[in-house]
């Protein structure tokens, strides 16, 4: 005789292009069973919020798992107490890198500098901002979908150059001449700036990292990445999570881009993020 398996599983998109938020428990997330569909969704919608569903730091890795490869680059190993989970802060006791997630204030995708980004982020709140401190994302699948044909066709084929110093001169507008040159270090990525991805989906490819348009007189490239970024963030397209306690909140980093908003860097405000290793290389 089968066996009634009952989960919680409610799922309700937040707004009409990007976010959908799922009500489950945690047994269920960890079974794996609804793995590929969260993928699936993850893929279409761009982020997933499952609210107040307080995994453990274990918990939390076990769920990345289910979803893919589990990623963790070799200089975020020491800062994760051996759980797997790198902590967000701007509190230099807990981050000593705190300063360079300080470029997460402005609109960005995770791995420019790499040829195959990270797939995703899981990211789960800890400890909350008295102020301001939620996260926004943009679908920049749907800002391509909805660029008027014209437009697809002047844009589609073009090459940005990103590097990293780009993002950090964003809250460091005037870096000593030796740590400019350690940003610089880095290097550099060219990028095309719409992704053609193996599903036949395009994306617009932007962000703090994009400093400019091969071949593009300098001032053209900054208008047209600034029109890109405008529209890429309007409204339409964006979903901003309201952090509660225990929020969870994963996104797809090849179809969206994200930024934190600001908070009072003394607040101790912290969340814990695992990610996804990247399956697809910008292309
Ligand atoms: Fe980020």
């Amino acid at each position: 005789m089968a066996t009634a398996v009952s989960s919680r599983w409610q799922v309700r998109d937040v707004a009409p292009k990007i976010g959908t938020e799922i009500i489950t428990d945690k047994e269920t997330l960890l079974s794996g069973e609804r793995a590929g569909e969260i993928r699936d969704i993850m893929e279409r919608r761009g982020v997933i919020v499952f609210p107040e569903i307080n995994l453990t730091d274990e918990e939390q890795v076990a769920f990345t798992h289910t979803l893919g490869t589990f990623a963790q680059e070799a200089s975020e190993q020491a800062l994760t107490g051996g759980k797997g989970v790198y902590p967000i802060t701007m509190d230099p006791t807990i981050n000593p890198h705190a300063d360079y997630l300080k470029g997460a204030f402005y609109w960005h995708i995770d791995g420019t500098m790499s040829q195959v980004p990270i797939l995703g982020s899981i990211m789960s709140s800890r400890r909350l901002s008295a102020e301001g401190g939620d996260t926004e994302f943009c679908n920049t699948y749907a800002a391509w979908d909805e660029l008027p044909d014209d437009e697809k066709q002047a844009i589609d084929g073009l090459q940005v150059v990103h590097a990293m110093w780009r993002s950090q001169l964003y809250h460091d507008p005037e870096p000593s001449y030796d740590k400019l040159k350690q940003w610089q270090a880095i290097g550099r990525n060219v990028l095309p700036l719409v992704w053609k991805h193996k599903t036949g989906r395009k994306s617009l490819v932007l962000g703090a990292t994009a400093l400019q348009v091969q071949g593009m007189d300098i001032a053209e490239s900054e208008a047209l990445l600034v029109r890109l970024r405008t529209w890429a963030t309007s409204p339409q397209f964006v979903y901003r999570h309201k952090w509660k306690l225990g929020d969870m909140v994963i996104w797809d980093n090849t179809g969206t881009m994200h930024r934190a908003m600001a908070y009072d860097h003394n607040s101790g405000r912290l969340m814990h993020r695992t990610k996804l290793e990247g399956e697809e290389a910008f292309a």
